[in-house]
């Protein structure tokens, strides 16, 4: 994932020679935005929640990013009243997709915002993932759940309204007339199946697993048993 946008940072800088401009809609408390600030980009986060606008304050000071963030308290309903049309070389929507009333509809607006040749990140939490991680700690019932709900929620009390597969992306993709998808694969596809701490496992460095995660999450039918899902589309 890190990797993607990496890629994705360098074609703007190689086509433009300028810091990417980044829109990060449901940005919150800075997870994403703080690094790609970091690394250069002009980063505007658009985010319903007040109080996740002030930890990304913070935590853009303790970086001494603030000048490279713009927050935004808005809503990615009303996306287009508060940034440009086609404004942005990467649009992202990370951990959206799962809480909104109407993903179509989302979709179709951070596409809007992606300036032509530009593109559009979505993270969405797997329902595979999570079946399986539920089947792993022995809830049944959840994982029963998960498979039959139609929105793969576990039920009422699911502070998720829906859970994705690599098909549901990809229609939602096709639906928005604006969007080609260029990657879409598993994130963190390694992090059901490790041993935890004290387990016997052959020792592995950082680098070693993440090169093994990147291979892995690669690979769609292991892909798609990820706990995320990552989509990167090309707008056109
Ligand atoms: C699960 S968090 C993800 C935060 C961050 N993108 C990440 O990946 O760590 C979802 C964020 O979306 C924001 N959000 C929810 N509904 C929204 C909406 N309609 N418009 C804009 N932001 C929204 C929430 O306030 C919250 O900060």
């Amino acid at each position: 994932m890190f990797r993607v946008l990496d890629r994705e940072i360098e074609r703007v800088r190689r086509e433009t020679g300028a810091a990417p401009r980044v829109l990060d809609v449901g940005g919150g408390s800075g997870t994403w935005a703080v690094p790609l600030a970091t690394a250069g980009c002009a980063v505007t986060v658009v985010d319903t929640s007040p109080n996740a606008l002030a930890t990304l304050a913070r935590r853009a000071r303790e970086a001494g990013v603030t000048d490279r963030i713009s927050p935004v308290n808005g809503d990615v309903d009303t996306l287009a009243d508060v940034v440009p049309a086609d404004g942005a070389d990467l649009v992202l929507g990370h951990g959206l997709l799962e809480v909104v009333d109407d993903p179509g509809r989302v979709l179709t607006a951070l596409a809007s915002a992606a300036a032509p040749g530009g593109a559009v990140s979505v993270l969405t939490v797997g329902r595979y993932g999570a079946f399986i991680g539920r089947v792993a700690s022995g809830r049944l019932a959840e994982a029963r759940q998960l498979l039959i709900d139609p929105d793969g929620r576990t039920g009422p009390e699911d502070r998720l309204l829906r859970r994705f597969d690599a098909g549901l992306l990809r229609e939602l993709t096709a639906d928005t007339g604006r969007l080609d998808v260029e990657v879409l694969q598993g994130d963190g596809t390694l992090e059901t199946w490790l041993p935890g701490p004290g387990q016997d496992a052959e020792p592995a460095g950082r680098d070693e697993r993440d090169e093994l995660d990147a291979l892995a999450s690669a690979v769609p039918a292991l892909g798609e048993v990820a706990p995320r899902l990552h989509l990167l589309a090309r707008r056109f």
